[in-house]
């Protein structure tokens, strides 16, 4: 069987990133293998980690591209060969433009129960602020593909993770990436890899 060709988008710590290769080698993911990892930023700490992985690591740095930022996403992603763009931690809104020329082929993780605390302007921290704000009792997070609606694709996997008292925005987002981001994300990217390679190996029959 030949795997999943995937790039994964990065813009920070990465940590997510890290439980994407971290599947892969424990074989939770089997049907994918991750071929580029791209920051939109030149200083990301997601970039140490997949050098450390002898993954191959570029920077289409969003500030210095302006216009271009895009099309060098574009330009990456084929020289890779990727049939599958994961957004692990991406702090950028791709274009309807973008995201037509992948349809059901690009995969978002977003740190809550989609339809809540999501869209533009909810991302990171300002997620579990609002959560925290609002009071609600459960949140999590959701994995679901990427069309030009932010974080309005169809929904592929969602994991519910319990706010306790006291709870700081930084301690509710470890919480919810331990107990579910690092947990689904690769699961969903697995899902997602496989049907690919399935849908590949039919055509080629
Ligand atoms: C994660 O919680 C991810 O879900 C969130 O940012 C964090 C990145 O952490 N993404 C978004 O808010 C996207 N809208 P990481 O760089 O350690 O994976």
């Amino acid at each position: 069987m030949e795997k999943t060709s995937i790039a994964v988008l990065v813009s920070g710590g990465g940590t997510n990133l890290q439980a994407l290769i971290d599947a892969q080698n424990s074989g939770i993911i089997n049907h994918g293998r991750i071929t580029a990892v791209i920051s939109s930023k030149p200083d990301a700490y997601a970039l140490k980690r997949a050098e450390a992985a002898g993954i191959p690591a570029y920077t289409a740095d969003r500030k210095a591209l302006g216009q271009g930022f895009e099309q060098e996403l574009r330009r990456i992603i084929r020289q890779a060969g990727a049939e599958l763009i994961v957004l692990a931690g991406f702090m950028s809104i791709l274009s309807a433009d973008f995201t037509e020329s992948y349809p059901e082929r690009i995969i978002n993780v977003h740190p809550s129960l989609i339809p809540s605390f999501c869209g533009k302007g909810y991302y990171g921290l300002k997620v579990h602020e609002a959560a925290l704000a609002r009071g609600v009792k459960l949140t999590g997070a959701t994995v679901h593909f990427v069309n030009d609606i932010p974080d309005g694709g169809r929904i592929i996997m969602q994991k519910a993770v319990e706010v306790q008292d006291g709870d700081t925005p930084e301690a509710l987002q470890q919480r919810v990436m331990r107990e579910a981001e690092w947990i689904i994300l690769p699961m969903a990217v697995e899902k997602i890899a496989e049907e690919i390679a399935d849908k590949k190996s039919e055509e080629a029959k």
